[in-house]
């Protein structure tokens, strides 16, 4: 399913003292199938974009195209349900969000709010637990007696088992330790390789807008402030650490040695092997 938007804005308390302009003049083309990663300072916009994404939050200017609905400013909407169950949004922190008695309630309240029978539901329970690889016996459990990576885990199976076409994570695995981070973001990996799940990620890692990502947005005051392939991106760090962002290690590393022993290298490297190779390089040539 596509996503775009065209020239939007997004105001917050709009024709109040508090009005706050949040986003503006934002184009953006998401195509099926693909990997997005965005990135951008404290208060740049990402969250308040994201929510355009199901219609959550309404453009206070310009449209936003999804699938084959179109949602404008100052016009009424039917029915945005089925933009909800297409357009899955795994919100930050998103355990507090966490209600139900046992975690299969839980689970299945997404589905069954969305008209899946109870069956339906449970079926779909059991396989969202899977892919976030964790067992059946805790369909049972409370979801508060579940340590904090659990409860993450439980919820963003809530989000799963609406099966949605888009996933639109904001910052998934902050306040997880490195293993589970690792974990829980090879797994929407293989969910958007095996299914085709078009992936919207908002983060402050690097590494992982690098090694995932199709397409990177840097989002700079409420807008779109440049977009690209990783390499794009990468290949002009100076620009990002401008702006107050990081470089992933591996550019950082390649930057300090040019720096500090005045090795020049001719790309930008995105994985310690593709590093590792350019170094070989670079040294041979000092070697001749
Ligand atoms: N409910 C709200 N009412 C008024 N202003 C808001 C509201 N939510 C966010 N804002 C403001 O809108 C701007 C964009 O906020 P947003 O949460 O989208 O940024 P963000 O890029 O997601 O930041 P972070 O990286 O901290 O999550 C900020 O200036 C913020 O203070
Ligand atoms: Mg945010």
């Amino acid at each position: 399913m596509r996503i775009t938007l065209q020239d939007v804005e997004y105001r917050y308390q709009i024709n109040t003292p508090f009005e706050h302009l949040a986003l503006h003049d934002v184009n953006i083309d998401i195509e099926p199938g693909s990997y997005t990663a965005i990135i951008g300072h404290t208060g740049s916009g990402k969250s308040t974009l994201l929510q355009h994404f199901n219609a959550l939050l309404k453009p206070t200017k310009g449209s936003v195209t999804i699938g084959d609905r179109r949602i404008e400013s100052g016009r009424k909407e039917k029915e945005l349900r089925g933009i909800r169950s297409n357009v899955g949004i795994v919100f930050q922190f998103p355990e507090h969000q966490l209600f139900e008695e046992t975690v299969e309630k839980d689970i299945c309240f997404g589905p069954m709010n969305f008209g899946a029978s109870e069956k339906d539901a449970k079926d779909r329970a059991r396989k969202a637990l899977k892919q976030v690889g964790m067992a059946e016996e805790i369909l049972e459990k409370s979801p508060f007696d579940l340590s904090g990576g659990q409860m993450r885990r439980v919820a963003i199976a809530g989000v799963l088992a609406m099966e949605p076409d888009v996933l639109v994570l904001d910052e998934p695995t902050a306040g997880l330790d490195p293993r589970g981070r690792m974990e829980i973001m090879d797994m929407f990996y293989q969910l958007h390789k095996e299914r085709g799940i078009s992936t919207i990620l908002v983060t402050h890692s690097m590494e992982d807008a690098a090694r995932y990502a199709d397409e990177i947005i840097i989002m700079h005051r409420g807008t779109v402030f440049k977009k690209g392939t990783p390499l794009d991106i990468f290949s002009q760090p100076e620009q990002l650490l401008e702006l107050g962002l990081d470089v992933p290690d591996t550019v950082r590393f390649q930057l300090k040695l040019q720096k500090e022993l005045g090795i020049r290298f001719e790309r930008i490297c995105l994985s310690v092997d593709d590093l590792v190779s350019e170094v070989k390089t670079v040294m041979g040539r000092g070697n001749q």
